[in-house]
């Protein structure tokens, strides 16, 4: 069952500056969320906090009605929650196989002991394997990671993630760097991951964003200033000055 996620009050500084202060978000079970927001804003900072990088100052986060605020990333992805990074992680001397079924097999242990010897198990190699398919990639299975283009790397990253079967997925910028044709084909995977898991992602791609997500919240300078349904965002007056805004200052 895809999860629900509720944060309230989070506030994350470094030093004394406040990259994250008192942002509320509602997740619902099965939603694609979106996190959007000029550079800087604190997208990835609330995401470090809601994953267990950064403890956060203040703020609660449930998952499904549990509070797990200052959890480590290991028990929170025990607890059903996974992520992707804003710049690409995987391993990149081992096969996609191999780098999926290392996902596979760490969710196993946690879950698990009597897995723990079964390193080499058939029925790891053949989950991983089925995640591969599911999300277009098999036919890269015995490809060095490393060899993979960007976009395909993109994608295993995701795969890595859905190893860990995730009740909630927070997805930093899946589509960053990727041609248009890629981008097209990674947000209709994103939108069909939510049979298994709910999913809060930060996307530039306002395409994307409009297109596949059920809520946007819009987050400026560590605060939301906005969050509802695409077209009520894409018209809010408050979130078009901020884009704006971030676009004259850039230029
Ligand atoms: N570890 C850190 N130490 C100090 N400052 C940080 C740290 N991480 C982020 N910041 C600062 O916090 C603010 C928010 O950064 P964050 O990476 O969360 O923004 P973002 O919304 O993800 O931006 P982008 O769209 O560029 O990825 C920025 O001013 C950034 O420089
Ligand atoms: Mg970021």
């Amino acid at each position: 069952m895809a999860a629900s996620l509720i944060v309230r009050g989070l506030s994350k500084s470094f030093g004394g500056f406040k990259a994250v202060s008192g942002v509320d978000l509602q997740v619902e079970p099965g939603h694609v969320h979106s996190l959007i927001g000029p550079n800087g804003a604190g997208k990835t900072t609330a995401f470090n906090c809601i994953s267990g990088y950064f403890k956060p100052d203040a703020g609660d986060i449930l998952l499904d009605g549990r509070s797990v605020a200052g959890w480590g990333s290991h028990d929170l992805v025990a607890a059903g929650m996974a992520r992707t990074f804003q710049v690409t992680k995987v391993f990149g001397e081992l096969t996609v196989l191999e780098n999926v079924a290392l996902a596979v097999r760490s969710k196993a242990r946690k879950n698990y002991n009597m897995w723990r010897a079964a390193d080499a198990s058939p029925v790891v190699k053949a989950d991983a394997l089925h995640i591969l398919d599911r999300l277009g990639l098999a036919d890269r299975a015995e490809t060095m990671a490393d060899h993979l283009a960007h976009g395909e790397k993109r994608v295993l990253e995701i795969a890595i993630a859905m190893a860990l079967k995730p009740h909630m997925l927070l997805l930093d910028e899946p589509t960053a760097g990727m041609s248009g044709g890629e981008t097209e084909r990674i947000a209709i995977l994103i939108r069909s991951l939510t049979d298994q898991a709910t999913v809060l992602l930060v996307e530039h791609d306002m395409h994307i964003v409009l297109g596949i997500s059920d809520t946007v919240t819009v987050m400026t300078q560590g605060s939301v200033i906005a969050s509802g349904k695409p077209a009520d965002i894409s018209r809010n007056a408050r979130v078009q000055d901020a884009y704006l805004g971030a676009a004259e200052r850039a230029s």
